[in-house]
């Protein structure tokens, strides 16, 4: 009987395409998923709601600690504006830590979860069987996410997309707070030249290796 949550920590930069892979292996394998980058999307939408400063490291990580997960709302949370807040509150050791906790009791539910974000391999959930970390090139990306934007009827000038994704890309690696990077023991999936089909089917085999041990 198994009694332990298999736990699959996916990472990577933003419009990796770690977000669909990682809903995409929930759904095959029956897990339940966390999109962590939800939970300070949550934190910044909250401080801007209510008129509060994105740089009161106290008021912010109260707002962490309150947090419901369940209460976490994908659309309400995707404008891109929250993404640039969500990344000025997560260079924050006190919101993260708040979040980290809550990140973590999710991790244990049963059979298994699969949890994507900047730091799960490295911080949250350092000892799952396995991690993979997600990338593509930023111009790829940019491409990616301009089309999303076009898609959604917003109105997106590539060149400002790609300048915003560097802009996210160098908080989050160069934070001193749990900075972006590859666990020393994850997989690494580059989606610059692959379709999320062939990007699920490479996780899968890692997947189901690391199950059958
Ligand atoms: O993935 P998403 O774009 O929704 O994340 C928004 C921001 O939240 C990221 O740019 C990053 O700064 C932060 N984040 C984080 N750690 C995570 C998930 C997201 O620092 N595990």
């Amino acid at each position: 009987m198994q009694n332990q949550a298999f736990i699959i920590a996916i990472d990577g930069p933003a419009a990796s395409g770690k977000g669909t892979l990682a809903r995409n292996l929930a759904r095959h394998y029956g897990f339940n998923h966390l999109d962590t980058g939800l939970t300070y999307r949550a934190v910044a939408k909250a401080l801007i709601d209510k008129g509060l400063p994105l740089d009161d490291e106290a008021i912010a990580a109260g707002i962490a600690q309150e947090l419901d997960l369940k209460g976490l709302d994908r659309t309400l949370l995707s404008a891109h504006n929250i993404g640039e807040a969500a990344s000025k509150v997560a260079v924050m050791p006190q919101v993260r830590h708040a979040l980290v906790e809550a990140q973590r009791k999710f991790a244990q539910n049963l059979p298994g979860t699969v949890l994507d974000g900047r730091d799960i391999g490295t911080v949250v959930c350092p000892d799952a069987p396995v991690k993979l970390y997600i990338t593509a090139s930023a111009e790829v990306r940019a491409e990616r996410r301009f089309n999303e934007m076009r898609a959604n009827n917003v109105n997106a000038d590539y060149n400002a997309v790609l300048d915003d994704l560097r802009r996210r890309d160098e908080r989050d690696m160069k934070r001193s707070a749990s900075p972006l990077k590859p666990a020393h023991d994850a997989h690494l999936i580059d989606t610059s030249k692959m379709d999320i089909e062939a990007a699920f089917l490479e996780a899968k085999k890692l997947i189901d290796a690391a199950l059958r041990n």
